[in-house]
C-alpha cells in the first residue's frame, strides 16, 4: 500500500486523469477528498472509494481553495499529497487568440494551480507532513502547439512552478514533482477531437486518430497509466525525486 493512513486532495478529481488518481490513491490506502468545479461528479467518484469524500472547489476563487484545506484540516488534519489535476483547454493559435481566452486559461491551469499548492504547502509545513505533491504539467509544456498557443503556454509555466516550488519546499519536508502526460483518453480529449472536427471539417474521432497514429507507442494512453506515474511520484517508493516532470506519453518526447 504505497499511501496507507495518507490524506489525500485530488483537485480536478471529478474526471479523467484526476479520477484515474484518485480511485488508485483510495486502492493504496488513502483517504482521499475528490475535489472539483463539477460537484455533483465529484461526489459521484467519491461514493465509489473506500475512504473518501468531495469538496466543490473552483481553483480561480481564492476562497474556495483556503475552504478546501479548512474542510480537510477539520475532517481529517493536515493533507499529506495533492494532486493538482484540474484544468482546462481551448483551442487558440497565435493570430487568433483572445485576452479572454488567455485570461481564462491562465486562471485555471497556472494561478490556480500555484494558489492551490501554495495553501496545500502551508498546511502541510504547519503540521510537520512529510508531504508531497504532484502537478499534472503536459507534453504541451514541452514545446509550442499551432492550434493551442495558450494552453502550452500555461503547461510550460506548470513545469517552471514545479521546479521552483520543489527548490522552496523539499527543505521544509515537502517534496513537489510534475507529470508530462502525451495523449490520453479522457473527455478533455474528447472536447478537442470535437473541437478540431468542427474547425477543420473533420469526422468526429478522425483527429484523435490521427494524433494516435504519431504517437510511436501507437495509442492513446488510460489514464490509470498517467495515475500509476503520478501514485509513483507521490509515494516514498520516489523519495529521492526531487523538481523533476516525468513524461508519460507513449515516446513522443525523448529527454
Ligand atoms: N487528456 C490529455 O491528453 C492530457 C494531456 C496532457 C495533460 N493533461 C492534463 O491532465 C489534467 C487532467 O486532464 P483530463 O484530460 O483528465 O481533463 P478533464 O477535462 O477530463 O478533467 C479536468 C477536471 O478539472 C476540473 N476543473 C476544470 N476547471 C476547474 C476549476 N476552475 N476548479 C476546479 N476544477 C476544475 C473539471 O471539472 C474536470 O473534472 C489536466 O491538467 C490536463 O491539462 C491531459
Amino acid at each position: 500500500m504505497e499511501l496507507e493512513n495518507k490524506i489525500v486532495i485530488v483537485a480536478g478529481g471529478a474526471s479523467g486523469i484526476g479520477t484515474a488518481i484518485a480511485q488508485l490513491a483510495a486502492a493504496e490506502g488513502g483517504t482521499v477528498v475528490v475535489a472539483d468545479r463539477n460537484v455533483d461528479e465529484a461526489r459521484r467518484v467519491a461514493s465509489t472509494l473506500p475512504k473518501g469524500d468531495a469538496y466543490a472547489l473552483d481553483v480561480i476563487e481564492q476562497t474556495s481553495i483556503d475552504g478546501l484545506v479548512a474542510f480537510v484540516e477539520s475532517r481529517y488534519g493536515a493533507p499529506d499529497v495533492l494532486f493538482n489535476s484540474a484544468a482546462i483547454w481551448e483551442m487558440a493559435d497565435i493570430l487568433d487568440a483572445t485576452r479572454a481566452s488567455f485570461s481564462a486559461l491562465f486562471a485555471v491551469n497556472v494561478t490556480g494551480l500555484f494558489f492551490l499548492q501554495q495553501a496545500v504547502a502551508k498546511s502541510m509545513i504547519a503540521a510537520g507532513r512529510r508531504g508531497a505533491i504532484v502537478n499534472i504539467a503536459s507534453q504541451a509544456g514541452r514545446r509550442g502547439e499551432a492550434d493551442s498557443a495558450i494552453y502550452a503556454a500555461t503547461k510550460a509555466a506548470v513545469i517552471s512552478i514545479s521546479q521552483s516550488a520543489a527548490l522552496a519546499l523539499i527543505s521544509k519536508g515537502v517534496r513537489v514533482n510534475a507529470v508530462a502526460p502525451g495523449n490520453i483518453d479522457t473527455p478533455m480529449w474528447q472536447h478537442i477531437d470535437k473541437v478540431f472536427a468542427e474547425r477543420y471539417g473533420l469526422e468526429i474521432g478522425q483527429k484523435m486518430a490521427d494524433v494516435a497514429a504519431a504517437i510511436p507507442y501507437g495509442r492513446f494512453a488510460h489514464p490509470l497509466e498517467v495515475a500509476q506515474v503520478a501514485v509513483f511520484l507521490a509515494s516514498t517508493r520516489s523519495e529521492y525525486v526531487v523538481g523533476q516532470t516525468f513524461n508519460v506519453d507513449g515516446g513522443n518526447i525523448l529527454s
